[in-house]
């Protein structure tokens, strides 16, 4: 399968508040001790007046100057996200309002791995003629997710925008998407509730985001793992011939864990989790917006961009950057 696609530009929308672990330790039984040596997390950023809308329409206003593109240029804007502002309208059709644009657009949950799920998709309207260039944008709320009373998930997240254009090119060598049902569902989930259906036997309410963490971490490294093997299966590209992994930013151990196991210096895994926490299906786009305009990224590299979420999803994608 030939992906006929390559990233022409980037942006991002962060919130202007940025919560130290310190900050966190003042109302919940935790530290930042605890938190850092077992999740690599110093800081997330988190909404107080932003919208997910204002940050996802920043993100896009900056990818659209960074490709030096109109809105009138966009001919398809997918958005992925565990959830926008509203339930309807959905959160691309939001960003389309706020930055005047007019193409079609939908949104895509596949939780942390739904930025690969994009990249497949535009990579399909791409490929059909069907869009020229594709407005991706990954944004997530996550302060408005978790019970901030709890202290195994709330630590570990933060909220933020990444977005970039994708148009016709060949930057983009493989993508693979999988899922692998959890074997409890409980497990990883953020249960929505039954509204107040009289005929429901059982109303419930939404919940908040809950994970069982180890049970979750013992699933990644084995999906990551079986991941990077079919990249190496299915492209013939050694873990040595990889210039960059850009690992979804869940947990610096299982980063640490993945670099060990592939033997793979630390310096082949760029992270910014230290500074935002798990931005979801952010991560990647953000990390690899931050890696390419630090020059850490050069034209000719080649990434491999893995990432993974409740479900369980993954996917992985391989990119010699243009
Ligand atoms: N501060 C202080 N103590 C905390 C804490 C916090 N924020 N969160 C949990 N603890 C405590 C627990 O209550 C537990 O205490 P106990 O031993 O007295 O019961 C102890 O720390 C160990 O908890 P545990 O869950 O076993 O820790 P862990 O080493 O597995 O780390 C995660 C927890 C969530 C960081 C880790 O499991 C993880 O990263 N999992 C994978 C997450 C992931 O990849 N998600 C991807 C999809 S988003």
């Amino acid at each position: 399968m030939v992906f006929k696609m390559k990233i022409i530009g980037f942006g991002k929308g962060i919130p202007a508040r940025c919560v130290s672990n310190d900050d966190i330790a003042q109302f919940l039984d935790t530290s930042d001790e605890w938190i850092f040596t077992r999740t690599g997390i110093k800081t997330r950023y988190v909404c107080t007046t932003e919208t997910l809308t204002d940050l996802s329409v920043t993100a896009a206003n900056g990818a659209l100057e960074d490709a030096k593109l109109n809105p009138d240029d966009i001919d398809l804007i997918i958005c992925a996200t565990l959830g926008g502002d509203y339930g309807t309208p959905s959160l691309s059709c939001c960003i389309a309002e706020g930055i005047g644009a007019k193409c079609p657009c939908f949104d895509v949950n596949a939780a942390c791995t739904g930025f690969i799920y994009a990249l497949e998709l535009a990579s399909g309207f791409i490929s059909s003629g069907k869009a020229k260039n594709v407005l991706i944008v990954s944004a997530e709320m996550m302060s408005a997710k978790t019970d901030w009373s709890d202290r195994n998930t709330c630590v570990l997240f933060g909220d933020g925008a990444a977005g970039c254009v994708v148009t016709a090119g060949n930057a983009v060598k493989y993508i693979n998407l999988s899922s692998a049902a959890m074997p409890n569902s409980t497990v990883l989930n953020m249960p929505n509730g039954t509204g107040n259906s009289p005929f429901t036997k059982e109303q419930k309410s939404s919940g908040f985001l809950h994970m069982q963490g180890q049970e979750v971490f013992k699933f990644v490294v084995n999906i990551v793992e079986s991941e990077l093997k079919l990249v190496q299966e299915r492209t013939g590209l050694s873990p040595a011939q990889i210039d960059l992994f850009l690992l979804h930013q869940a947990n610096k151990r299982i980063i640490d864990f993945t670099g060990a196991k592939l033997k793979q210096p630390p310096e082949k895994f760029p992270c910014n989790i230290q500074r935002y926490g798990n931005l979801s299906s952010a991560s990647i786009p953000l990390l690899l917006f931050e890696t390419v305009k630090s020059g850490q990224i050069k034209p000719g590299d080649t990434l491999l961009l893995c990432a993974f979420g409740a479900g369980l999803t993954a996917g992985t994608c391989v990119i010699v950057w243009e």
